[in-house]
C-alpha cells in the first residue's frame, strides 16, 4: 500500500477535471494536469500567478473564493468562463469551490475544481434543432392547410366535368379524380387532427350512445362480411366527462380496426365495464380516480410483435389503403382525456384494445 501522500498526489494529478489549490492572496499554489489541458498553460506557467489570469474579469469568481477563505463555505455549480492562454478564447467552466482545512480545521486556502463545459453546451447547441421541429409542425400545418383549399376547387370542377360529358370511360376517369382527392383531404385532414394541440370541449357524454352511433354506420360492413356482433354493455355505467365527437372518432378508427383485420364470419365484442384495476394520478387529484373501460375483441388476424411494437407510430400501416394514422390519432385523443389505451394481440387469433377514460377530467 502506498503512502496517504502518494495516494493523494495520484488522485490530484488523475482527475480529469480540473483542480486548483488557492492560496489567501489569491494566487495559484498547485494545478493538476486537467488545468494544464484546459487552460492550454504549463503548470510551471500558472504557478503563483493570480487566480484572476484563469478567470479575468469575472470579480464574482474572485469574491466566491474570498468567502471560501473567510467562512469556510462551499459552492456548488458556479458557472464562470475559463480563459486560454491565447487570450480572448473562453470556453465555459462549472466550478466548485471549497475550503483547504489544515489538520487543525483553520483554512489555508481554497480548492476549485473546475469542470470543463465545453462539450456539454456544445452538445446542448446541437439539440437545438429540435425546436425547429416544432417550427416545422407549424409549416406541416400551413402547408396541410394550404393543399385542402385548391383541392376543393379540384373537386369541384372534376365534377361539373362529369355532369357535361356524356362517354361513360371518361365519366369514370374523373370518379377517380374525385375519389382520390377525397383521400388525400382526409389524409391532410387526419395529418392536422394529430399535429394540432388538444382542444376538447367536455360534456357529459354517454358511451353506449357514443358506441351505438357508430355500430349504426357499420352495420353495412358486418352484414357483409358476415360479422357475429356482441354487445356486453354495464347498464350501470355512469356518463364520463368527454368531447363526444373526438371519443367518436376514436371508437370508428377502432371499430374500422377490428373489421377490416376480421375474417369473413369472424366475431367482434365489445364490452363496458367500470374499471376498478386502473386508476390515474395526477397532480391535482392523488387520489385514484374511477375510470371507464371500454374493450374491443375481435376474432381477426391478429399481429406480429413487430407491428404490435409500431402500432402508434404515424403512417405505419400494413394496408395497402391504410394510412397508418388511425390508431396515433385515437392514442392522442384518449391521452388528452387522460385516458390510456392498452392493446393486446396474438398473430391469427385475435386482437383486443381496452380503452380506459376517467369518469370525471378533474
Ligand atoms: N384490430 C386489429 N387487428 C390486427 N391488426 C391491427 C388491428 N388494429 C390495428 N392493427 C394494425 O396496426 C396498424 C396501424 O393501425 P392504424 O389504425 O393506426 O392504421 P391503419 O388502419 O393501417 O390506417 P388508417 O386507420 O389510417 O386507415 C394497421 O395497419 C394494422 O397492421
Ligand atoms: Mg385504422
Amino acid at each position: 500500500m502506498k503512502e496517504p501522500d502518494d495516494i493523494n498526489q495520484n488522485i490530484f494529478f488523475s482527475l480529469i477535471d480540473g483542480l486548483i489549490l488557492v492560496s489567501p492572496s489569491l494566487s495559484i499554489l498547485h494545478s493538476n494536469l486537467a488545468i494544464e489541458d484546459m487552460f492550454h498553460k504549463s503548470r510551471d506557467a500558472i504557478a503563483n500567478r493570480p487566480l484572476e489570469e484563469l478567470f479575468p474579469r469575472q470579480p464574482q469568481i474572485l469574491d466566491k473564493v474570498e468567502k471560501v477563505l473567510e467562512t469556510g463555505a462551499c459552492y456548488h455549480d458556479v458557472e464562470a468562463k475559463g480563459e486560454r492562454k491565447t487570450a480572448s478564447v473562453e470556453f465555459p467552466v462549472n466550478l466548485t469551490l471549497s475550503p483547504y482545512l489544515e489538520s487543525d480545521d483553520s483554512i489555508q486556502g481554497a480548492i476549485i475544481l473546475v469542470k470543463n463545459m465545453s462539450l456539454i453546451r456544445e452538445l446542448e447547441q446541437r439539440q437545438r434543432p429540435a425546436d425547429h421541429l416544432n417550427n416545422l409542425g407549424t409549416l406541416a400545418m400551413g402547408l396541410a392547410h394550404e393543399i385542402r383549399n385548391p383541392l376543393g376547387g379540384i373537386r369541384g370542377s372534376a365534377q361539373l366535368l362529369r355532369h357535361d360529358i356524356k362517354n361513360k370511360s371518361h365519366r369514370e376517369y374523373l370518379d377517380v379524380v374525385i375519389s382520390e382527392v377525397d383521400r388525400i383531404d382526409q389524409l391532410v385532414k387526419r395529418m392536422m387532427d394529430l399535429a394540432k394541440p388538444a382542444d376538447i370541449k367536455l360534456k357529459e357524454t354517454n358511451i353506449h350512445k357514443v358506441l351505438e352511433e357508430i355500430l349504426i354506420l357499420e352495420k353495412e360492413t358486418f352484414r357483409l362480411k358476415n360479422i357475429r356482433f356482441q354487445q356486453t354493455y354495464d347498464p350501470s355505467l355512469p356518463h364520463i366527462e368527454a368531447d363526444e365527437d373526438q371519443l367518436k372518432q376514436v371508437f370508428l378508427n377502432l371499430i374500422k380496426n377490428a373489421i377490416e383485420a376480421s375474417r369473413n364470419g369472424g366475431t367482434l365484442q365489445i364490452v363496458t365495464r367500470v374499471s376498478s384495476s386502473f386508476a390515474i394520478k395526477t397532480p391535482i387529484a392523488s387520489v385514484p380516480r374511477q375510470n371507464i373501460a371500454v374493450e374491443i375483441m375481435d376474432s381477426g388476424e391478429g399481429m406480429d410483435e413487430e407491428t404490435q411494437k409500431k402500432l402508434f407510430t404515424p403512417f405505419h400501416t400494413t394496408k395497402s389503403k391504410g394510412s397508418g394514422l388511425g390508431l396515433a390519432i385515437s392514442l392522442k385523443v384518449v391521452e388528452d382525456h387522460h385516458g390510456k389505451i392498452k392493446i393486446t394481440s396474438e398473430k391469427g387469433l385475435g386482437t383486443t384494445v381496452q380503452v380506459f377514460l376517467p369518469i370525471r377530467q378533474r
